[in-house]
């Protein structure tokens, strides 16, 4: 099954709470998420039959790979659970988790029990000067650290994902590449991308890809990498002396629509076929009318595919539109 542009559904990323810990300035800033934001309710959640409903019929619709996100969802409750039940669905064969690993110490056995696969860690600096003013809420790089610590050990593959904005973190660039290199995790460095419409984007702040692959390959030479499979948003590159490898995920200076292949579910139960999307179509409420077959949800979600032509980075290339997005924490990257 391909959609206008002829790209197969692949990968269903299942946002599964709004809230989050932090407040990163390029996607919860903290002026606009303060203490008086009104979250979702747990009501207008999908619950885990619903999730797990849903999955089961993307699935049957050939995606094999599963992200849940936020938010930070390690914030919802339960939810090894939900991975559990994710694991019983014929034809997936990856589940990971996308999260800024705070709660790991906790919950990474559990997780790894349940049958999660893999964690993508946010971590945006590797000194606690930056890291602190960067998280909004001044929390230090230690607590991240054991996270990725407990992950590891629990026997979970971990990358780490490194937004990188001018004028915010641009300095940790080095440090980071210099920290993670040799050590088993892959670190990726993400173009700082125009989510939403309340991150101030501007693209004077970002760094590109060009500079950041330049500044580390000077120091660190690196040699291009095939991608682990097809529609991987990172670029990879191998460190020359074997250390290793990084990523880079450039959205804004090299977009990837072509090979898109992601369907997105955001936190209030909304289908979204791009990251930078207006409109959604409510799979919430379709789950909650009255004896809808499963027939009937797999053929609304085929439909909707079909007549998919979202390549919003290709696009921004002729300039940004002033349009409503939905923002970060619903959708979660
Ligand atoms: P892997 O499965 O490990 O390849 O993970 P991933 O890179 O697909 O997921 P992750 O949640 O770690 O996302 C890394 C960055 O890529 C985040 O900033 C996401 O917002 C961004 N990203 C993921 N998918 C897309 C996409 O389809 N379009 C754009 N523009 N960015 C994306
Ligand atoms: N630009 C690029 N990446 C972002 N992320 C969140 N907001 C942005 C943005 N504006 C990243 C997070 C996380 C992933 C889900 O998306 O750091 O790693
Ligand atoms: Fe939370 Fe991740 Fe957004 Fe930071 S980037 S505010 S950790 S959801
Ligand atoms: Fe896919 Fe939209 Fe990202 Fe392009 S901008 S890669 S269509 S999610």
């Amino acid at each position: 099954m391909v959609d206008k542009l002829n790209r197969p559904l692949k990968d269903l990323r299942i946002s599964v709470i709004d809230q989050c810990n932090f407040r990163c300035s390029y996607c919860m800033p903290k002026e606009l998420f303060g203490a008086d934001h009104v979250f979702l309710p747990e009501s207008e959640l999908l619950s885990f039959d619903e999730i797990t409903r849903v999955a089961r019929s993307f699935a049957s619709l050939g995606v094999e790979k599963i992200r849940i996100t936020g938010g930070e969802p390690l914030l919802r409750k339960n939810l090894p659970e939900l991975i559990q039940r994710l694991t019983y669905i014929e034809g997936i064969r990856d589940i990971a988790l996308t999260t800024n690993g705070i709660f790991l110490p906790k919950q990474a056995e559990a997780l790894k029990e349940a049958g999660l696969n893999r964690i993508n860690l946010s971590l945006d600096a590797i000194e606690d000067r930056v890291f602190r003013e960067v998280n909004g809420r001044g929390v230090k790089i230690s607590p991240v650290l054991k996270g990725i610590e407990a992950a590891r050990n629990s026997g979970l593959t971990v990358k780490v994902n490194m937004v990188v904005k001018k004028g915010m973190n641009e300095d940790q660039l080095l440090p980071m590449a210099r920290y993670f290199k040799g050590g088993g995790v892959v670190l990726r460095f993400i173009e700082f991308m125009d989510v939403g419409n309340s991150n101030g984007w501007d693209l004077d702040h970002v760094l590109t890809k060009k500079q950041i692959l330049n500044s580390i390959h000077n120091e660190m030479p690196l040699v291009p990498a095939e991608p682990n499979y097809y529609g991987e948003v990172a670029d990879r590159y191998y460190y020359e002396d074997g250390e290793g490898e990084i990523g880079i995920i450039s959205s804004v200076t090299d977009s990837f629509c072509s090979t898109c292949t992601r369907a997105r579910i955001s936190a209030d139960g909304m289908l979204y076929h791009c990251l930078f999307a207006s409109d959604g179509y409510s799979i919430k409420n379709l789950l909650r009318k009255d004896a809808l077959s499963d027939e009937a949800l797999t053929g609304v979600i085929r439909k909707k595919w079909s007549h998919r032509n979202d390549r919003y980075s290709d696009e921004r290339k002729d300039g940004v539109p002033a349009k409503k997005k939905i923002e970060m924490s619903y959708i979660g990257g």
